[in-house]
């Protein structure tokens, strides 16, 4: 149902209410979330769902619980409080000037008015009537996608300091259900490892302390399903991610009358926040997706959200690519790279992009253990410089990029001999090293000048430098900052400063290179956020790229982020035929990690054909709509598709991902989805392997009706482990 927006600008005193009769509506077209004062004015979630259809009747929901228990009253509060009567998780807990730590926030105010991007900003303003502290909560709503992004801003106006303990972005409340919650734990290689529960009596809370590389161990991305297990096409559920790209915590409360508090934001460990009178503390949003119809809805919602109004140029081109990191590691010269770009032509890929080991003369960059923080050419690989590089790979028709990790430095580094106050490190403690290196301290802005002017340097070098890959690989060991202490700042702000000094430097980089394409790279998928999809075009999900594994982990990012943020490349990690390989990596945004002239006469025509084809579909890819047809933790074989806006074209994808005996893995047929059940389809075999021959009838057609009906079998079996399908609209 749509609903028509209108701007209301209310104020309790301005209306003349008492403050129990203000009801704020946070809907979308398919949610409806009420918020409510109580009787003695604080602000209390009443219900979370479908739309009611009768606003008159919003006032009725409150009175149908019967939460009887002392302090059970507050369990529902919007924004719940520490120090007085509650009892329960709290999203804010305060030290007050004098020392008190006490706060009770009531209702004040609200606006909702329409923003310039198609969305709705609710701003709800609290306040406690004892100290001069007030709390303002937003929700940010695009109405049609049913994305909401909330946070929170946190001022006070005593006349001293306000120590800040916890300072939740996000504090939902769910009425009673069973909740079942998704999570994801990661490792090297082992990103977005899956882990489904069903919520019980207590706290289930889940964080980063890692600070850099945050989501290292524990991916920040969650879903929470109502009633049953989460499915693609039915049951309620919230999807979604703190937007923020160090340390978080998540508190899911089942309380005692089995409803869901959740609680997320910053993690507080280590964070305390000393709050100056006037300044205010601005929250990261927490970002979700609400549906009724299940996972695969939300997440295509949530893509669109992401292309549309979040990613740096979400709806664009990406550049496919060669990458020498595992051709070559830290060994290669000039010579060596320039060879390379002519595998990047043969290919047919748009850009090489020169990996790790470039740098450093001092201490070569020639393994992991120096030369980290100095940002020249090495002279001995590189005796003409990146420019030259720049030069050549553009004489060969091919664009040229490059990776850096800037936030890092070496102990075996000029930049740690002359700078040893920029690196984060307990002055008094030995020093703990996370691959060798430790983390630059991003909080003092000489820092934030030096990494932007490692990128401004290369761009002002090499103007025609046509991509970056921004790697991040150490986690924050022995956090202390010498700037801090210099600037009497307490070292607890560490790891919110960082962030935003990283945010500062991103911005100025924006700034200044407003559409060059950067990947997010972490040592793998250490980083993935919202936040810093604000200025990154796409980002390296996994240092593990063998296919098999991908099929996993590309399915369950695919639950958050669009294909066209999800950076895919074929490499020798597994030894599964160069065609699933490229098949898998043909899912996300495809790119090359392999020695290509070593390939085989076969291999190579096939690589070169796949590259065609992924340039002839890639628009449906990466700006259609996702669907995830069948599940690989379920069957023998996974299968999802793409299909672009006006159902005209789909690309279907169907992997094998059990490789013991059997006759068949696709036994039933797949149903695909998505398409126009009046339209008529021909189906296309892509990435046929030369000397085979696809067994698709491309001449037939059939009715979206029947597609989506009865289906197609791609016949996935062990001679048959990959099958991509085009499906055509014909006319
Ligand atoms: C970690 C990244 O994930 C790899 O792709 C590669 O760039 C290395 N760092 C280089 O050190």
């Amino acid at each position: 149902m749509k609903r028509i927006l209108f701007i209301l600008i209310c104020s309790v005193i301005a209306a003349g209410l008492q403050a129990q009769d203000v009801i704020i509506p946070i809907f979308t077209n398919d949610n409806l979330m009420l918020l409510q004062t109580s009787r003695d004015g604080r602000l209390n979630t009443v219900y979370f769902g479908e739309p009611l259809k009768n606003e008159s009747e919003y006032k009725e929901v409150a009175r149908r619980y019967n939460f009887r228990d002392n302090n059970a009253g507050i369990y529902n509060a919007t924004y719940t409080t520490a120090g007085t009567w509650n009892l329960v998780e709290p999203a804010i807990e305060v030290l007050q000037s004098d020392g008190n730590t006490s706060l009770e926030l009531k209702y004040v105010s609200h606006t909702q008015e329409k923003t310039d991007d198609n969305a709705t900003l609710t701003i709800i303003k609290l306040e406690d009537a004892l100290y001069q502290f007030s709390v303002k909560l937003f929700y940010k709503t695009w109405t049609d996608l049913n994305v909401i992004e909330q946070w929170t801003e946190i001022e006070h106006s005593q006349s001293e300091a306000v120590v800040l303990k916890k300072f939740a972005s996000a504090n939902l409340f769910f009425a009673g259900n069973d909740f079942y919650l998704t999570t994801y734990g990661s490792a090297w290689a082992r990103e977005m490892q899956r882990n489904e529960e069903k919520l019980t009596r207590g706290i289930k809370s889940i964080d980063t302390k890692l600070g850099t590389r945050a989501y290292l161990l524990q991916s920040p991305n969650f879903i929470i399903s109502f009633d049953n297990k989460a499915a693609e096409n039915t049951g309620s559920v919230v999807l979604g991610q703190l937007a923020w790209s160090s340390n978080f915590r998540y508190v899911f409360e089942i309380d005692s009358y089995e409803n869901l508090r959740f609680i997320a934001g910053i993690n507080p460990f280590a964070s305390e926040y000393t709050l100056q009178p006037g300044e205010t503390f601005k929250t990261p949003s927490l970002v979700y997706v609400v549906s009724h119809n299940g996972t695969g809805e939300a997440s295509r919602n949530l893509h669109r959200w992401a292309r549309d109004y979040r990613v740096l140029d979400g709806n664009g081109e990406r550049l496919t690519l060669l990458n020498n990191w595992e051709a070559t590691y830290f060994d290669f010269d000039e010579d060596k790279i320039t060879s390379l770009f002519k595998d990047a032509k043969e290919l047919g890929v748009d850009l090489f992009l020169l990996d790790d080991g470039w740098f450093a003369n001092k201490y070569p960059r020639n393994s992991d253990n120096a030369g980290l923080g100095d940002w020249e050419e090495n002279k001995k690989k590189l005796p003409n410089g990146i420019g030259h590089l720049v030069s050549e790979a553009t004489k060969e028709g091919i664009k040229f990029g490059i990776w850096i990790e800037p936030e890092m430095v070496n102990p075996k580094s000029e930049l740690y001999e002359n700078h040893l106050d920029w690196v984060i490190r307990q002055p008094e403690r030995p020093e703990k090293y996370f691959r060798n290196q430790l983390v630059l301290d991003l909080s003092n802005p000489e820092v934030q000048d030096f990494v932007f002017g490692i990128v401004d340097k290369l761009f002002t070098d090499s103007p025609e430098l046509a991509f970056i890959k921004w790697d991040c690989n150490s986690v924050i060991y022995n956090a202390h900052s010498a700037y801090l202490e210099r600037e009497n700042i307490p070292q607890t702000h560490l790891y919110i400063e960082y962030t935003k000094g990283l945010y500062n430097v991103m911005e100025r980089v924006r700034e200044k290179y407003p559409d060059v394409p950067i990947m997010l790279c972490s040592g793998g998928g250490g980083r993935g956020d919202y936040e810093l999809f604000k200025y990154f075009t796409e980002f390296w999900p996994s240092d593990d790229t063998d296919p098999l594994e991908r099929v996993y982990m590309q399915w369950n990012y695919s639950y958050f982020f669009p294909s066209i943020v999800t950076d895919c490349h074929v490499t020798d990690w597994s030894d599964l035929p160069l065609k699933y390989r490229v098949d898998v990596a043909s899912m996300g945004k495809l790119g090359f990690d392999i020695v290509a002239h070593e390939l085989s006469e076969n291999d190579m025509q096939f690589a070169k054909e796949a590259v065609q084809n992924y340039d002839a579909f890639k628009d449906v890819v990466w700006h259609g709509d996702m669907y995830r047809l069948v599940d690989p933790y379920k069957n023998d074989f996974a299968a999802l598709m793409y299909v672009n806006d006006n159902k005209s074209r789909a690309v279907v994808f169907n992997y094998l991902v059990n490789f013991r005996y059997m006759l068949t893995a696709s036994i039933l047929p797949v149903k695909f989805a998505g398409l126009d059940s009046d339209k008529k389809y021909a189906l296309k075999e892509l990435n046929v392997y030369p000397g085979h021959r696809s067994w698709i009838d491309s001449e037939k057609t059939y009715s979206g009706d029947f597609l989506m009906n009865v289906g197609i079998n791609p016949n996935i079996n062990l001679r048959n482990m990959s099958v991509i399908l085009e499906v055509n609209e014909v006319k």
